[in-house]
């Protein structure tokens, strides 16, 4: 059973690069940078990785961020993350990454692109690995910040194939970026919005009717409006769920009540990603694991789940027929020699 999620071919919807910071990285930055860090050592890092709620994650997660300042800083940050999908077979990868919280301490917008982009463009020469990277917003900021931040990236338009919105959820609703996701829509981005995660389910019914969003992150609180459940699994509309961060910040209080298995019996578009994996405790391999043991999932429902998100990936479809493809091919050779 390990064996099969280990070689399953794995699609990635919802990583936030700043998420990959390993702390030995991290401590490599600072140094490299002269930047302090409140932590005498590595472990003493990894100490403070526990969480009441996303709040209190991501006051550390921006204050590991800023270790990072040169292009060649982004570029090592990302290059660790997809030597990463190399080992755990992920074949295709969309990352989200967040200027704000490097513009803002002076970082040129070019050097966190393209850095990000140099490596992405490596990690497809060297292990095939196709990507896409979209902008996130920073939703506790205002819709002013988020407009200026989209304009300041438009030179770099074709490294980026969309926008998100991420950060501080709660009192922070979809609607209140209505204007520039229209202005993204109209430059022809794809969108999508972290909603229902720690916010209410009204907060995913607009960001899809509002934002009209193409994926939903996270979504996980859709199962408190009935009508809303209905909806999203009409529609197919994606959810990208991830397991670990949502034990991690208490979203589930245990593995065993997540709802990810019971929206895909219900015919969901969920999938399985890893979030921030450096602060979670796993990258999508160690999250497909989770909820294999701690909800019984079959390899048919693994494969079911990295089915869903080949078709909610926004790749070419050629490489989305080639994909799924494998996937099958892979789950009829386990049922012929299970392991
Ligand atoms: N939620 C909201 N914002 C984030 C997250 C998350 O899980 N990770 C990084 N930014
Ligand atoms: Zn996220």
């Amino acid at each position: 059973m390990e064996h099969f999620i280990h070689v399953l071919p794995k699609v990635e919807l919802h990583l936030h690069i700043e998420g990959t910071l390993e702390p030995e990285l991290m401590f490599e930055l600072a140094e490299r940078n002269q930047i302090p860090l409140p932590y005498d050592s590595v472990e003493s890092l990894r100490n403070a990785y526990e969480f009441d709620d996303l709040q209190s994650f991501l006051d550390l997660y921006y204050q590991g961020a800023a270790v990072l300042l040169t292009r060649q800083d982004f570029y090592d940050l990302t290059w660790a993350y997809m030597k990463r999908c190399q080992d755990q077979h992920v074949v295709h990868t969309e990352i989200f990454f967040d200027p704000q919280s490097h513009t803002s301490r002076g970082v040129a917008m070019e050097d966190v692109i393209i850095g990000i982009h140099d490596a992405l463009q490596q990690a497809e020469q060297e292990f095939g690995i196709t990507s896409h990277l979209i902008l996130c917003f920073l939703r506790h900021l205002s819709e002013e910040d988020a407009l200026a931040t989209l304009n300041a990236a438009l030179p770099y338009r074709s490294m980026f194939i969309g926008v998100g919105l991420d950060s501080s959820e709660k009192g922070h609703p979809p609607e209140k970026f209505a204007r520039v996701f229209d202005k993204a829509r109209s430059l022809g981005f794809k969108r999508v919005a972290h909603a229902g995660e720690e916010g209410p389910a009204a907060y995913i019914r607009t960001a899809v009717d509002v934002l009209g969003v193409d994926r939903v992150d996270h979504g996980v609180r859709c199962t408190e409006d009935d009508n809303l459940v209905d909806d999203l699994i009409a529609s197919r509309m994606p959810l990208t769920v991830c397991p670990l961060s949502n034990i991690k910040l208490k979203v589930f209080s245990d593995i065993k009540e997540h709802n990810i298995r019971s929206l895909l019996h219900q015919g969901a578009c969920v999938t399985v990603n890893s979030d921030d994996p450096a602060y979670f405790g796993g990258y999508i391999e160690e999250n497909f694991k989770a909820v294999q043991d701690g909800l019984g999932m079959t390899n048919e429902e693994l494969a079911r789940l990295s089915l869903n998100a080949v078709e909610a990936s926004f790749m070419t479809m050629e490489r989305k027929a080639m994909i799924s493809r494998n996937i099958i091919f892979l789950l009829h050779a386990c049922q012929i020699r299970p392991d």
